[in-house]
C-alpha cells in the first residue's frame, strides 16, 4: 500500500496530510475561521490568499511531522473539486509543482469522495455495500456504494442551501457567530427543541431530495411576527427539525435499498444531536452506524490521501494538465 501526501484547500482550511498504508503519519489542519469570522462567512479572495501563503508552511509541518523523506512518497494527491476556484488553484498548482519536482504521479480527488473516506480512515473494517450521508457546508446528498468506495450512485441531494448552509445563516440571523453550525450546538444544549414547530420540508416526498431554504425562512418570518424569542429555544427547534429531515430520509434510504450499513460524514456530522438521534435509530432498527470523529468529519487533508490510496490502487492517476473543476459532482 503506498505512501501518499494529499493536499486540501478547497474552502477555508488549508490541510496537508501524509498516510501510509491508510494509516495518518501526520494531517495538519489550519483553519481560516478566525479570519473570516467578522465577515460573517468564507470570502473566496481572502481564502485564497491565506492558503498562498499557509501552504508551504503547513506542508514543511506535515512532512516533518511524519518523518518520511518526500522522495519515497507514491504519488501527491489534491483536491481538484467541488470547492472555491481560486482556493482550489492554490492547492493543485502546489501539487502539480511537488509531483513535477519529486517526479511523483498527481491524483486529483473529489472533496466529496473524500469526505466518504473519512469513514474508511476511522473504521478500517468498513467495506461496500453503504448508505452515505454527506453533509457539509456545501453539500447535502445521500449516495449509495453497492461495490466500490470510489463509485456512487447519487439518491438524492439539496435542492436549494445545504444543511450546513442553512446552520449558518440562522445563526447569522441570529447573531450568535460563525461558523453556525457549532454556534447553533452551543446554544442549544439546555434549550427546549419543542418550543417551536417548523416544517419538515421534502420528507413527506417519496424522493430523497432535500430542501432547507424554506426552514430558514420560517425562522426569518417567526423572529419577524414574535416581537420577543427565546434564541436558544429558536435555535434548538431549529436544529431538531434539521436532524429530523436528515434522520427520516436517510433510515428510508437504507430501508429502500435494504443495506444495512451508513456512513455519516461531513462538517455537520459533528453536529451531537445528529450523532444522538441516528444511534439512536441504529439500536432501534438495527444498522450498523459509521460516523467519523469530529476532526476527520470536517475539511481536512487525510480524507483526501484516503480516497487516493483507493484511486491508485486501482490504477487511477491524473495528467498534469488537469483542472480545478468548482462544480465538480458525481
Ligand atoms: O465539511 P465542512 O468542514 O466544509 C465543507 O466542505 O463545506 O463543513 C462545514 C459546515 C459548516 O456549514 C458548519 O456550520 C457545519 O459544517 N458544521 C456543523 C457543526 N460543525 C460544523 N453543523 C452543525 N453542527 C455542528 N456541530
Ligand atoms: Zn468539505
Amino acid at each position: 500500500m503506498p505512501l501518499v501526501l494529499a493536499i486540501e484547500t478547497s474552502c477555508d482550511e488549508t490541510s496537508v496530510a501524509i498516510l501510509e498504508n491508510g494509516t495518518i503519519l501526520s494531517n495538519i489542519v489550519l483553519s481560516q475561521v478566525q479570519i473570516h469570522q467578522r465577515f460573517g462567512g468564507v470570502v473566496p479572495e481572502i481564502a485564497a490568499r491565506h492558503h498562498l501563503k499557509n501552504l508551504p508552511i503547513i506542508y514543511d509541518q506535515a512532512v516533518e511531522e511524519a518523518r518520511v523523506n518526500v522522495n519515497e512518497l507514491d504519488a501527491v494527491a489534491v483536491t481538484v473539486g467541488p470547492g472555491l476556484i481560486g482556493a482550489l488553484l492554490v492547492g493543485l498548482s502546489f501539487a502539480k509543482g511537488l509531483a513535477v519536482s519529486l517526479s511523483k504521479p498527481l491524483v486529483g480527488v473529489n472533496h466529496l469522495l473524500g469526505h466518504v473516506h473519512a469513514a474508511h480512515l476511522a473504521f478500517e473494517q468498513l467495506k461496500p455495500p453503504y448508505v452515505a450521508l454527506l453533509v457539509s457546508g456545501g453539500h447535502t446528498e445521500l449516495l449509495v456504494f453497492e461495490k466500490s468506495s470510489l463509485e456512487p450512485k447519487v439518491l438524492g441531494k439539496t435542492l436549494d442551501d445545504a444543511a450546513g448552509e442553512a446552520f449558518d445563516k440562522v445563526a447569522r440571523l441570529l447573531k450568535i457567530g460563525y461558523p453556525g453550525g457549532p454556534a447553533i450546538e452551543r446554544i442549544s444544549k439546555d434549550a427546549n427543541p419543542d418550543r417551536y414547530r417548523f416544517p419538515r420540508a421534502m420528507t413527506e416526498a417519496k424522493n430523497f431530495d432535500f430542501s432547507f431554504s424554506g426552514l430558514k425562512t420560517s425562522v426569518l418570518y417567526l423572529m419577524q411576527k414574535e416581537r420577543i424569542v427565546d434564541i436558544a429555544d429558536l435555535a434548538a427547534s431549529f436544529q431538531e427539525a434539521v436532524v429530523d429531515i436528515l434522520v427520516e430520509k436517510t433510515i428510508r434510504a437504507l430501508q429502500r435499498t435494504e443495506i444495512r450499513k451508513l456512513v455519516v460524514t461531513g462538517g455537520v456530522a459533528s453536529n451531537s444531536r445528529l450523532r444522538e438521534k441516528l444511534t439512536q435509530k441504529a439500536q432501534e432498527i438495527g444498522f450498523e452506524l459509521y460516523i467519523p470523529p469530529k476532526n476527520l468529519c470536517t475539511d481536512n487533508a487525510a480524507m483526501i490521501a484516503k480516497a487516493a490510496t483507493e484511486m491508485l490502487n486501482k490504477g487511477i492517476f491524473s495528467s498534469l494538465s488537469a483542472n480545478a473543476d468548482p462544480a465538480l459532482s458525481f
